[in-house]
């Protein structure tokens, strides 16, 4: 159903390679946007590309640490230079450790910090000069439901998804002047490879049917997909969305509206 929404716009994704990411490059592409695939694993990320270019669409993968901010500055120059511009980066790579904080070790929760939290300001650090000079531009990240909201287990993961719902809006008061929107997804429970923990789906488990599904502790009773949530990407990086900035949409089927 692509309706040509993001046409001749130029856009970065991180974590392209699967989950998320990927669905958000596929959906971007498919609306006419030339799409930069930032990725850790050089594998995923060069299929997520071949498929992409095999329909017709504009792909380029760009294999890196995100939290190697050489190598990702590297990939913004690259950008700006094969395709004249940067419309719209999406924050999105992001890895999860469990552990309460009597177990946590310091080096985990630096790790989450500095892939979840940091890549965000140095992302956006980077990116948002160029579209400074262009008049305008959509910054986009990926939260989560743990930003306001936690299930245990992963308190540097809900703090990197917190700060960046303060990071973004911060950014969208600094740079609106500037005609650059700034906003965030946050996706509930989403079926992608993030979700298959120690081997086991986390969104097929015997509690995850009962509680979430039959019970309806998410009220439209199902996991999210990765592509329920690009739409609301899609939506931010549009000009359908032209007089919103600094909002965190939550697409979560309900899960944070019942108790
Ligand atoms: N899956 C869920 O249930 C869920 C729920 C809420 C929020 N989120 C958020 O959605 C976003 C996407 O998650 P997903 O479920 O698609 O995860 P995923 O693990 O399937 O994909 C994340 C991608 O980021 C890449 N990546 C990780 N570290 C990187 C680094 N240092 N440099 C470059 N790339 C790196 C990974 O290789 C992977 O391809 C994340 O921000 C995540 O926190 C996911």
């Amino acid at each position: 159903m692509p309706h040509d929404l993001l046409k001749d716009r130029v856009a970065l994704i991180t974590g392209a390679g699967q989950g998320l990411g990927a669905a958000v490059a596929r959906e971007f592409a498919a609306e006419g946007a030339s799409v930069a695939l930032v990725e850790i694993n050089p594998t995923t990320v060069s299929a997520v590309e071949a498929e992409i270019r095999s329909k017709g669409g504009r792909a380029q993968a760009y294999p890196l640490d995100i939290t190697d901010h050489a190598a990702y500055r590297q990939a913004i120059e690259q950008v700006v230079a094969r395709w004249g511009r940067l419309d719209i980066l999406v924050n999105n790579a992001a890895i999860a450790f469990y552990a309460t904080i009597l177990d946590d070790t310091l080096e985990n929760w630096r790790k989450q910090i500095a892939v979840n939290l940091e890549s965000v300001y140095m992302g956006s650090k980077m990116a948002a000069p160029i579209m400074v000079r262009q008049g305008g531009g959509r910054i986009i990240s990926i939260t989560s439901v743990q930003g306001f909201v936690s299930s245990g287990m992963c308190g540097a993961y809900n703090a990197a998804k917190g700060g960046i719902i303060a990071l973004t809006k911060s950014m969208a008061v600094e740079l609106a002047p500037y005609n650059i929107l700034v906003n965030a997804v946050a996706p509930g429970f989403m079926l992608t490879p993030m979700s298959i923990v120690d081997g086991v789906d986390e969104t097929q488990s015997p509690d995850f049917l009962d509680w979430y599904v039959a019970k309806r502790k998410i009220p439209l009773a199902r996991t999210g997909y990765p592509e329920d949530d690009a739409g609301a990407v899609v939506f931010l990086a549009s000009e359908y969305c032209r007089y919103m900035t600094g909002q965190v949409l939550v697409v979560d089927g309900g899960l944070t509206s019942t108790f």
